[in-house]
Order: C-alpha cells, then structure tokens, then sequence
C-alpha cells in the first residue's frame, strides 16, 4: 500500500517553513557581504528589482509544480513537463545533496561562536585577543571542525526524522518567531549606535555611478540562492501544499519576508561597523570576516546590551541556517521516499549519512591535517568547500532555475498553470497574464544573462 502523503498542517505553518527555507547564511552572511562588495545603494534596488522581477515568478512556477504533482522534485517534474524532466529534478537533487554538504559546515561554526560569546559574556572579553586569531584556531582544528559539523547534521536529521508536519512544520513554528524577535531586539539596539544613519544612508540611498555590470549579475545570482530556488526545494515543499491554499499568497509572503530579514541584517552588520572608527577599512577582506571576526568583538565594545544580544545573535545564525539545512536534506529524502519506496525514517539516515561523508570534506578544507593534504583535492587547503560554493551559486542554480522557467511557461500548458494560480483563494493584485509574460520571456533572458556571463568568468560565491 503507498504511504499516505504528509502535509502542512495549515497554511501559515507552510508559509513559514518556506520562508525558514528561504532564510539563511544567505540573508546574514552572503548579503551584507556582497551589498558591501559592490557599495550599497544602487546594487541593492537592482537585487529588488531581480526578486520581484526573477525571483517571485520563479517561486510560483516551483509551488505549483509541486503542489500539481504531489511528489519530489523528480517526480513532479516528469508529471508537469514530462519524463525527460526528471534529469532536472535530479539536477537539483543533486545541488541540494552539494549544498548542503558545506552549508553544514559553516552553520556549526555558530554552534562554536554561540559557546565562545556566551563564555565572553560571562567572564568579560579578553583584553587584546585577536578575533582573527579565534576564528582561524577554530576552522583550522580538524577535531573542533567535524564535531561541529556532525552536531548540525544529527540536528537536521532529527527534524526530518519527524516528518513534514510533526518535524518541519513544527520546528518552523517554533523557531521562526524566535528568529524574528531576536531580529527586532537587534535592530533595534544598532538603530540606537552612532553609525545607523550612516548606514541607512550606504543601504538605501543609490549612487548608479558605482554600479558595475557584474553588480547586476551577482544581485540575479544571488536572488536565487536566497531564495532557495533553481534546485527543487520549493517544489518540494510545494507538494505537500493543500489544495485550498493560495500559492500567490503564499509566494508573495515567502519573498517578502525574505528580502525584509536580509535587509534588517544588513542594517544591523553595518551600523556596528560605522560606528567604530577605521572599522570599515578592515572589513572587506573576507566573506567570513564581517560575521564571525569583525562582529563578535563589536558586542562587548559598541553594542548596546552586547553581552546579552552576541550569544542571541549566534543563536539567529544557527536557527536561520537550521530551518535552511532542513529543507535541503528534506529535497533528497522526499526524492528517496518517492522514487525509490523507501520508509521516511530511513531514507533520512541514510541520505545523512550519505551527505555527511562530503560535509567531512567540506569540514577538513581549512585544516592542515597530514593525511588529507597528501590528497590531491585538498592539495589548496580550501579544497571542497570553495568547490563545491562555487559550483553551487555559479551553475547549478542558474541552470536549474532556467529550466524551471521553461517548463512552467513554455512546456506546462497554460490551462494547467493558470488552474493552480488561479485557485480561488489568489489575492486581487494578482494577473496571471503579467506572470505568464515574466516566466516566459523576463525571468529565462536573465538567467541567460548569468549563465552566459559565468561562461565568461564571472564568479558569484
Ligand atoms: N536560501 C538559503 C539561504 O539563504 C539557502 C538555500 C538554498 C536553502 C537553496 C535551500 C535551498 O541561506
């Protein structure tokens, strides 16, 4: 007998997995980062642009794949566009098994930071220690590295262990207004700092003569991996979605607050920075540097109520990677569950494990350690990590999110895209001609546009 399909429990709890998916490392490490890369202002209204543009047609083409098909992202595929469409859904099964190989990585060195703060904030920062220092002990400590890694993987395990509504569904429900109100507590203590209103300035105020073409590019690449889209996660939690509930809604909700949370952190990051004197001259150096070496210090010198919001902070880190590791692992065991008829508890242990064999890869890349280096692949220290990112963010999800556009708009017939869209519940502001045009023709020419600008050697991770 087929197992019965779980299912979200109710909408908003749907909604708010989605946008747990959608929040991650790419809101709090990869966009301040990048915003910081290409100087604010005008890269910021150009990556809105790309959400509302890309992004948003993108994320109702891949729920309502889902929902029509009721089955993994492989699976969904063949049904809306045909049996060659499985090779895409496994191109994004694959991405997500890559993803989140080293994602682990990088969320378990906030389980490192949450222990480190906590410390400081108890027994008082110790005077002259170099942040870079900590940070370079710590990925550099092959023991440190994988016991970390593994306590995010049994973590994200054990939610999928559970199910979509009783582990999914429920840690989302949890967690997620945890997440937003550690947010608030930050924002507004950094609106309180000297350096907010030079912030907000560098944030919103756009100044086109420092946008460069591959400012552009980055802001589209980047709108895809913020959004979990181009790998089949949201059609994967688009097939547990019910009938009655409104995808529009639902899509407009997700990327709303996706954007909100990315630039409430931005805000938060680069108030600490300007407040300090010389700060922002250090900061550039590293995608890493901005989160884990130029802020843990900050908040036992500038930040109001530091002690008590640098280990909340880390806990944000760790739940927003959380909420985003799960729907990654969930893309590979749904795939599992489906494909090949195998129970739920079991395809999750064994996709972890299987996933977790890369994440010690992906752990070792910063390390020294004698037997590794003698390997060829991690001959450059950075080894699978910077790999796998790079593949990651430059091809798989441009390419993947391309081939999404075309069978939502040019192979899925429109009677079958315009029944799931229009459902009944759609929001009035909603046209479906408008959507019809953006996924047919707006949304594939820019991702053509990165595609053929990665072939051209722009580097976007
Ligand atoms: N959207 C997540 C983030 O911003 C990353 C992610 C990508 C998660 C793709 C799932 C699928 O961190």
């Amino acid at each position: 007998m087929p197992q019965q399909r779980d299912h979200w429990n109710s909408n908003i709890g749907f909604v708010l997995a989605a946008t747990g998916s959608a929040i991650g490392l790419g809101n709090l490490w990869k966009f301040p980062f990048i915003t910081w890369e290409n100087n604010g202002g005008a890269f910021v209204l150009v990556y809105l642009v790309c959400i509302a543009a890309v992004g948003l047609p993108i994320m109702m083409a891949e729920l309502l794949i889902g929902r029509r098909g009721q089955k993994s992202a492989v699976g969904a595929l063949k049904d809306a566009a045909g049996p060659a469409w499985g090779l895409v859904g496994g191109w994004g099964v694959t991405c997500g098994f890559i993803l989140l190989s080293y994602y682990t990585v990088i969320a378990g060195w906030s389980l490192y930071y949450f222990a480190r703060t906590m410390e400081w904030s108890f027994s008082g920062f110790p005077a002259g220690l170099a942040t870079g220092d900590v940070f370079t002990g710590q990925v550099g400590n092959a023991g440190l590295q994988l016991a970390l890694s593994l306590g995010f993987s049994l973590g994200t395990v054990a939610v999928v262990y559970f199910g979509v509504s009783k582990g999914i569904e429920r840690i989302a429900r949890t967690f997620l207004p945890i997440l937003f109100g550690i947010l608030i507590l930050l924002l507004v203590s950094a609106l309180g700092m000297s350096g907010s209103g030079e912030a907000l300035r560098f944030i919103f105020r756009p100044s086109f003569a420092e946008l460069e073409a591959d400012s552009v590019l980055e802001a589209l690449g980047h709108s895809f991996f913020t959004l979990s889209l181009g790998m089949g996660a949201m059609i994967t939690y688009g097939s547990y979605i019910a009938r009655h509930h409104s995808i529009v809604k639902a899509s407009a909700m997700i990327v709303a607050l996706d954007t909100l949370i990315a630039l409430i952190a931005t805000v938060i990051m680069f108030s600490v920075i300007f407040s300090v004197a010389g700060m922002s001259e250090q900061v550039g150096g590293s995608t890493v540097g901005m989160l884990f070496i130029s802020l843990p210090e900050l908040f036992y010198s500038e930040v109001p109520f530091g002690v008590l919001l640098g280990p909340l902070f880390y806990v944000l880190v760790a739940l927003a990677a959380l909420t985003s590791t799960i729907s990654l692992l969930e893309v590979v065991v749904s795939y599992v569950i489906d494909e090949h008829g195998v129970a739920r508890h079991r395809a999750t242990i064994g996709s972890g494990i299987a996933v977790f064999v890369f994440t010690i890869f992906a752990a070792l890349s910063f390390t020294d350690t004698p037997f590794l280096s003698t390997l060829a692949v991690f001959a450059n220290k950075t080894g699978w990590f910077e790999t796998a990112d790079h593949f990651v963010s430059n091809w798989m999800l441009p390419t993947g999110g391309f081939a999404i556009t075309i069978a939502a708009g040019w192979i899925m017939s429109r009677k079958a895209t315009e029944s799931e869209l229009l459902d009944g519940n759609q929001p009035d502001w909603f046209n479906y001609g408008v959507w019809r045009f953006f996924i047919r023709f707006v949304a594939p020419a820019a991702v053509a546009a990165i595609i053929i600008a990665v072939l051209f050697g722009v580097d976007f991770s």
